[in-house]
């Protein structure tokens, strides 16, 4: 995309990708990304607050270009990820006498990542500010959204808040500006879960932090900016800090159709008690919306046949992403099936130790389900309906 103005001397210079599908090799792209890059230019010094992920950089490079190639006195640097910091060792080459601005910690780690040498940085502590005439960029210092040196940038006299990976959306779109708030929505949501989630405690500090300032936008370096930033705070807030709702993720595997059977016996008693379900089948699954759907969850099933003496590799896998995860979700079982013995429970709960839940009675059946195995079922349905009766 051009060079877009979003308000008085700052514009977004960064690239959409829309055929990235994949991120870290591991998280799914539905939507695409963009990699933002602000540039805020003041009566004395300009300022480019984070650049785009390296395979971009040419777009970086031509939208400067189209704005005159002004001169770049600083270049903030609110996180060292590649996808951010990646075009900085370009820039600097673009405009010699830049320097970069930041945190000493990130600096340690652009030193490692990037081989950035040390005579090009200026550092900030918490709390400092720096003048651009006219402009004055205000540095905040936020750990764990959702590295340890991550920090936000905040323009005061323009009411910007510039919010790094925090708030922001995986999601491509030509418009500056969020414009579809029900696709945002589900774009930021999922890169909450995939994120944020497991800094829950440290982002209900930063959303305070944030509380106290006046803002009319926030321009995060992931999706489109916010006009409306009570939009994206509020969702946070119920995300983050919100009480689980009455929703159990049931996540799945099955090999010979018992598991599968006693999934749906058991989904269907839960939706018979008015108990919201979500289902996956993990051989299938998009894993970003079973990470969204943690968001919520009150209650966490793993299904599982019995392999090799232990779950099924891909519950497995669904264990250790949940685990990963840490959601708010407050119990978890294990439901599903075995031949010969094995130690699938145990082995499963001991791969989801940093959840703090409750674990109910699990339901392992050998062989194909009998009618008393579909009752011990009704009465886990019956267990969690109680169970979700005092959230
Ligand atoms: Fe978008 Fe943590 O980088």
């Amino acid at each position: 995309m051009k060079p877009r103005k979003i308000k008085e001397n700052i514009y977004s210079v960064g690239a959409v990708d829309w055929d990235r599908r994949l991120f870290d090799q591991l998280i799914p792209l539905p939507d695409g990304t963009s990699y933002n890059s602000y540039l805020v230019t003041g009566g004395e010094k300009n300022a480019l607050i984070d650049t785009v992920d390296p395979a971009m950089e040419h777009v970086l490079r031509a939208n400067l270009r189209e704005l005159g190639d002004p001169r770049i006195d600083y270049v903030v640097c609110q996180h060292a990820e590649q996808d951010h910091s990646g075009s900085i060792p370009a820039v600097l080459e673009w405009y010699p006498d830049a320097k970069v601005v930041t945190n000493p910690r990130c600096m340690g780690l652009l030193i490692d990542l990037l081989h950035i040498p040390e005579e090009r940085y200026i550092t900030v502590e918490d709390g400092e500010e720096l003048a651009l005439g006219g402009k004055t960029l205000k540095f905040i210092y936020a750990p764990w959204v959702h590295w340890p040196e991550t920090m936000l940038t905040y323009l005061g006299e323009e009411r910007v808040l510039f919010s790094c990976d925090f708030l922001g959306s995986h999601l491509a779109t030509s418009e500056a500006f969020v414009t579809d708030e029900s696709a945002t929505y589900e774009a930021a949501k999922r890169y909450y879960a995939e994120i944020m989630m497991p800094f829950r405690a440290q982002i209900a500090k930063h959303l305070d932090t944030v509380a106290g300032l006046a803002i009319d936008l926030i321009a995060p370096s992931h999706g489109p900016a916010y006009d409306r930033p009570a939009f994206i705070l509020d969702a946070y807030c119920d995300w983050a800090t919100g009480a689980p709702k009455n929703l159990v993720v049931v996540a799945y595997v099955s090999m010979h159709d018992s598991t599968r059977l006693m999934v749906e016996h058991f989904v269907r008693a839960l939706g018979g008690l008015g108990v919201q379900v979500m289902q996956f089948d993990l051989a299938h699954a998009d894993i970003g919306k079973l990470a969204m759907s943690l968001v919520d969850a009150a209650t966490v099933i793993i299904g599982t046949p019995t392999v090799l003496g232990g779950p099924h590799p891909q519950a497995a896998y669904a264990a250790f992403l949940v685990n990963a995860l840490k959601p708010k979700a407050k119990w978890a079982t294990v439901i599903g099936s075995f031949g010969w013995g094995g130690r699938t429970v145990e082995k499963l709960q001991g791969m989801l130790g940093s959840l703090d839940v409750e674990f109910l009675e699990p339901v392992l059946v050998k062989g194909l389900p009998r009618e008393a195995d579909y009752g011990a079922l009704d009465t886990l349905a019956q267990t969690v309906y109680d169970k979700h009766c005092a959230l």
